[in-house]
């Protein structure tokens, strides 16, 4: 943590009203270990460069960091998630993935693939333009970076600020993968407690991180909240599919999200080589009649994305090595929290909210990119 976040215009801790920072050890420009404290004597550990913000149920023991900077005792404060046991398994599962793949989207090959797919989510045409959506943006607010490649790109590319908010270990490894950037700022925070004032952001994004939430739609209202008038926010979040790749996923779910990470990673590997060996063949069909009750439309389909979209997730992508891709279907299979939705849904959320300025940009279809202006 940089110094000047302790002054960021954003920054409004949850408890008190000023919060006042004392550094342990500092290096390279940050904080890397210290504490904030706010007025009303909750205070925050900044580990490894990150200060955390959880509260409640969901704060992590720190008895240890307590007794070492003997810091007074703070009382139980109530989480603010309405599912926070949920929430708990859902972080288990992030924080031995981005403890894992620290460099997923930093890679050799995986900017072209991912950030392709950006341009698609944000409806620009090419990768200069993603550059030029983010550079007049004074405050942005990364909401569930995972490895933080998104941020990192961000912040090279706007003239403003960027926030970075993890509520799992995934804030630590966005913050090694950005310390380097001045206009950076990481914290681990939940989104629906986070210490940052309302109508603060030019934007948001949040790329396939609500849906991992006890309640996706509290989660969009929330966020929506940040965002300042005629601001822009963007969210990611799963398509509720057909009834085969439903039943599937139930069935899967319900028993790998019962596994260690390390025994599911192992118990994906069997989509993953379905999923390679299936694209290899590059065969496609022609299907006249469609099959609606699956929601399968009629027309031409590629075999490996025909079961990959309708049946099970056995995600393979030439750009990724074999760990990467098993990576990619483990974070389909492991997370309790993993909602589906439908566009009316998210129409009605929008309507609710009184926004009338949205788009869903098309970018695959299992997904729903949403972009509204405030
Ligand atoms: C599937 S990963 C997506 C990472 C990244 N956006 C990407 O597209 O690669 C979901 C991320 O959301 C975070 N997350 C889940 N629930 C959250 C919450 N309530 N508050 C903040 N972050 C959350 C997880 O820790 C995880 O890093």
């Amino acid at each position: 943590m940089r110094r000047d976040f302790f002054t960021h215009s954003a920054l409004q801790p949850k408890c008190g009203h000023k919060i006042a920072l004392e550094a342990f050890v500092e290096k390279d420009g940050h904080v890397m270990e210290g504490v904030l404290r706010d007025d009303a004597g909750c205070w925050y550990p900044i580990i490894e460069g990150v200060p955390c913000f959880l509260r409640g149920d969901l704060r992590p023991d720190f008895e240890w960091f307590r007794k070492k900077y003997h810091l007074s005792e703070i009382g139980h404060v109530q989480s603010a998630q309405t599912d926070s046991g949920q929430q708990a398994l859902t972080n288990k599962t992030f924080s031995d993935k981005w403890s894992r793949f620290k460099h997923y989207g930093l890679e050799p090959g995986h900017e072209k693939f991912l950030f392709e797919w950006y341009c698609k989510k944000l409806d620009v045409a090419d990768i200069e333009a993603l550059k030029q959506f983010y550079r007049d943006r004074n405050h942005v607010l990364e909401v569930g970076p995972g490895s933080g490649f998104n941020t990192q790109f961000i912040a090279q590319n706007t003239s403003g600020g960027v926030v970075a908010l993890d509520i799992s270990d995934a804030a630590f490894t966005t913050f090694q993968n950005t310390r380097h950037l001045p206009n950076c700022h990481v914290i681990q925070a939940d989104l629906m407690d986070a210490p940052l004032r309302d109508e603060s952001f030019d934007l948001i994004i949040a790329d396939g991180v609500l849906h991992h939430t006890p309640d996706t739609k509290k989660a969009v209202f929330e966020l929506f909240k940040k965002v300042k008038p005629d601001g822009q926010f963007f969210f990611y979040v799963y398509k509720k599919m057909g009834a085969a790749k439903r039943f599937c996923d139930e069935f899967i779910r319900s028993e790998f999200t019962k596994l260690s990470p390390e025994a599911c990673y192992a118990a994906c590997e069997g989509f993953t080589e379905l999923g390679k060996e299936l694209s290899k063949i590059d065969v496609k069909i022609t299907l006249e009649k469609g099959v609606p009750i699956l929601g399968i439309p009629p027309g031409e389909h590629n075999v490996q994305r025909l079961l990959y979209y309708n049946f099970v997730k056995c995600f393979w992508n030439d750009a990724f090595d074999f760990e990467t891709n098993n990576m990619v279907n483990f974070d389909w299979y492991h997370p309790h929290n993993a909602w589906q939705h439908t566009e009316e849904e998210v129409a009605g959320w929008m309507k609710e909210l009184g926004v009338s300025d949205f788009q869903f940009n098309v970018s695959n279809p299992n997904g729903i990119s949403v972009l509204l202006t405030r």
